[in-house]
């Protein structure tokens, strides 16, 4: 049986930095991985000002934003992550004003913010848009009722992080009720903040004064990262193996743990922070939706495919969340998947095995995905593009290595 130990979670971590901008104090953090987005959003607070010091080995960050020098996020920092997008809330609750490069699309397919804006702008903000960049004013921000039209993860978070120093109560209906949202509201509520009903569609936050920090002896755990997690449940299954995932929190998994047993692996909760996840044989074809937590995750939908490839049958993938996320379709037909996109859904005939050859990740989960299919193909599988698989998995050569990879990893 291989053995992994899961890292904290991206997409916690990267809000709750943003967040340390509103706190009146230092900020300790652990479980912070040595991700590249993670390396960019301290860059992008040591820019606004903040003192940021992260000590990679031992996954700690502590973060001082008290003296903050400026409003302006610039062009670099927010080309490279679209997350950065997350330091709009607490810079407009700590200034009063916040410049943000313009995010532009990515490639997973338009992304939007106008829900954000349309949030912020409820809570007594203006905005214009020029040269690039986005101004967003708010010499006061009030607490207002906001209905989301669809469930954003970022936009619920940016909108959360500016009304916890609103005077007056937010509401914010169909809020997304991620488990990271859920971490960041805990984080917050650790700071003074008064927030009920964070992990849920309605988020009820009464505005404080101010927030203090959390210094080195109270340090805030980041939750482990359920894509992670998944990714790995998803390693054993296309491998035939035999896995224990250590640091999950499983009910987390809920929907990828009900997909991996319909698709015929045994998934068996160890303790209360361990599965273990057996597969022998060919996965069975199933169907699968992407949508909003607690559906299956968009996050795990080409990591899925790529097992799916190998199943007995036809399966069919419908991507709800993101409109163009199948840039991994073409590569895993390059390694002789049979996938057919119609409109958002990939229908996929499995077959008996998939050749390796030389494939490109166009982004990070769906790099993830060229990695699992390549762990189960015949032969060689070279993967290119792996700096965006950097951006979101930490050593993931070396670990999948110790869980009984053969996979080695060369310079880009
Ligand atoms: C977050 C995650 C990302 C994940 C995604 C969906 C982080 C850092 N990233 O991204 O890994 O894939 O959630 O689970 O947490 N939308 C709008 N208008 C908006 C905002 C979003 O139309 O103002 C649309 C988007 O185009 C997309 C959908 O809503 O189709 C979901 O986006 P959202 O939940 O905002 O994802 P992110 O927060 O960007």
């Amino acid at each position: 049986m291989g053995k992994v130990r899961v890292k904290g979670a991206k997409n916690a971590c990267l809000p709750i930095m943003a967040a340390s901008l509103l706190a009146n104090g230092e900020v300790a953090l652990t479980e912070i991985p040595d991700l590249e987005d993670v390396r960019t959003m301290s860059r992008l607070l040591h820019i606004l000002g903040a003192e940021v010091n992260h000590e990679h080995r031992s996954e700690k960050i502590w973060l001082d934003s008290r003296r903050l020098i400026t409003f302006t996020a610039p062009y670099g920092p927010v080309r490279r992550m679209r997350a950065s997008f997350l330091v709009t809330g607490p810079l407009l609750a700590r200034m009063g004003r916040a410049r943000i490069s313009h995010p532009g699309g990515c490639a997973i397919g338009v992304r939007p913010i106008d829900l954000h804006l349309k949030g912020l702008v409820a809570m007594g903000a203006s905005f214009t848009m020029g040269d690039g960049y986005i101004d967003v004013v708010a010499p006061k921000l009030n607490g207002a009722d906001i209905y989301l039209d669809y469930p954003s993860v970022g936009a619920t978070e940016n909108i959360l992080m500016a009304a916890v120093l609103a005077s007056g109560t937010t509401r914010i209906e169909n809020a997304a009720a991620e488990p990271e949202v859920a971490d960041l509201a805990n984080f917050l509520t650790s700071l003074g903040a008064k927030i009920h009903g964070a992990g849920s569609s309605l988020i009820i936050v009464e505005g404080v004064s101010s927030l203090h920090g959390a210094g080195p002896e109270k340090p805030y755990r980041v939750i482990p990262d359920r894509i992670e997690a998944g990714t790995f449940m998803a390693a054993a299954a296309v491998t035939g193996g035999d896995l224990l995932i250590e640091n999950v929190i499983p009910s987390h998994l809920t929907a990828v743990n009900a997909k991996l047993k319909e698709v015929g692996a045994e998934v068996e909760t160890v303790g209360e922070k361990a599965l273990r996840v057996r597969a022998r044989g060919r996965p069975k074809a199933v169907e699968l939706k992407t949508f909003p937590y607690p559906g299956f995750p968009t996050d795990l939908q080409p990591q899925f495919m790529a097992l799916l490839t190998l199943a007995r049958g036809t399966s069919v993938i419908r991507e709800t969340v993101f409109e163009k996320r199948f840039s991994h379709v073409e590569e895993l037909v390059r390694m002789g998947g049979r996938i057919r996109i119609e409109g958002r859904s990939a229908i996929i005939t499995g077959r008996q095995f998939l050749q390796g050859t030389v494939v490109r990740a166009a982004d990070l989960r769906g790099g993830a995905g060229l990695i699992l299919a390549g762990l189960a193909a015949r032969g060689i599988t070279e993967i290119r593009g792996v700096r965006h698989i950097r951006r979101g998995y930490s050593r993931l050569v070396g670990r999948l290595r110790t869980a009984g990879g053969r996979i080695f990893i060369f310079p880009d």
